[in-house]
């Protein structure tokens, strides 16, 4: 990261650890609980997730030519791999004869063509259609108005973005210019991945993201897993809108002196990204953490997640080693989700009208303004 972020970040965790403060927005929030719940605004937020880049799956899935990844959580079906030319391909999974899905496994590697299950219709893996059975039925097909759908598609910080629509051009870098600099610091795009998982949630996905944005809740939700080990409600907020960057601060920044030089933030809190819309990464030591949430109704979603690693474990130690980080972290997320399940129960039970985000909720109440932002085309 850096430097001068870092002595940033750390003077402010400093001067906060000190005076028992935190960073906070002028004012509270507050959003209506019909968002959580209303089916219309579910429709408007699939749409949005439409027309946004999606990271769908990590990049070490698919390091080498042949491997592939489907994905069926963005609303429709992707493909995703990496052609015998080494570059990186995402289409919609369908079969361009009478629609059929055309890759069923969930993911793998050593693939060379792709042939529709449905009546063998095959296309190479850069989308092209290279055969027909009994071709002579098709008589005046033009062959080069039927390749696969091609949809845009970038790798970055050991995640692979789509843009579930076709486009020409689209610029993922404008997109995620914003967290770009900070996440590439880490040195993330080397990382791979350990331990991916995939839960099914009843409640609304912006309930899950809530979770991850603000520390406010850490020493009483988490107090049997991660509460010890991090200060109470310290934290640093930065809006990069769409996206924000928070820095969850650790007891042992109460030994920060004058001289930060030197300090490695990831040593005294851990850097938190979201990336909107539904994205987070979370920056620990010497790895990161990754949660992606998709809605799948108003009251259900599924949470695709996994940690990001410096390399694979080459050894027993190693491999004990990263299964106690990893499950710290889901340990922790379980409570989250628990508590998720509940909020969305509550919202159904009609006792509160709306949510209030506290000042020092703000990156919640960012969310929302850039949700809503968007929410129209
Ligand atoms: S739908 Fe794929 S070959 Fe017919
Ligand atoms: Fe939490």
């Amino acid at each position: 990261m850096q430097p001068a972020l870092q002595t940033a970040w750390l003077t402010r965790v400093r001067d906060h650890m000190a005076a028992r403060s935190t960073d906070m927005a002028e004012s509270v929030a507050r959003v209506d609980v019909a968002r959580y719940t209303d089916p219309a605004r579910l429709a408007a937020e699939q749409a949005l997730f439409r027309r946004t880049p999606l990271a769908l799956s990590f990049a070490s899935k698919l390091a080498q030519p042949g491997d592939y990844v489907t994905h069926d959580l963005a609303g429709l079906p992707i493909l995703l791999l990496r052609d015998a030319g080494g570059e990186l391909q995402a289409f919609l999974n369908v079969c361009r004869h009478r629609g059929a899905k055309l890759v069923w496994e969930r993911g793998g590697c050593g693939k060379r063509t792709l042939t529709c299950p449905y009546h063998a219709w095959s296309y190479d893996l850069t989308g092209k259609l290279r055969g027909i059975p009994h071709e002579a039925g098709f008589a005046g097909l033009d062959r080069a108005q039927h390749n696969l759908v091609r949809l845009p598609v970038a790798e970055a910080f050991g995640l692979v973005f789509v843009l579930p629509e076709p486009s020409d051009d689209y610029d993922f870098s404008g997109f995620l210019a914003g967290v770009k600099d900070d996440l590439d610091s880490f040195g993330l795009g080397s990382h791979v991945l350990y331990d991916e998982r995939e839960i099914g949630l009843r409640c609304n996905w912006k309930v899950v993201i809530e979770g991850g944005l603000e520390t406010y809740h850490v020493q009483h939700a988490h107090k049997r897993t991660i509460a010890p080990m991090f200060a109470d409600n310290v934290a640093v907020a930065d809006r990069l809108e769409p996206h924000a960057r928070l820095y969850f601060t650790k007891r042992n920044a109460a030994e920060l002196g004058d001289d930060l030089s030197g300090r490695n933030v990831r040593d005294y809190g851990n850097p938190l990204y979201y990336i909107f819309p539904n994205l987070i990464i979370l920056v620990q030591p010497d790895h990161a953490t990754v949660m992606t949430v998709f809605p799948q109704g108003a009251d259900a979603c599924i949470v695709q997640g996994g940690a990001l690693i410096p390399q694979p474990p080459a050894t027993e130690k190693a491999t004990t080693y990263w299964d106690k980080n990893v499950k710290i972290f889901w340990d922790a997320l379980d409570e989250d989700f628990q508590m998720g399940q509940a909020i969305q129960a509550g919202f159904r039970a009609g006792a509160n009208t709306h949510v209030t985000f506290g000042r020092f909720e703000q990156a919640c109440a960012w969310f929302h303004d850039s949700l809503d932002k968007r929410l129209t085309p």
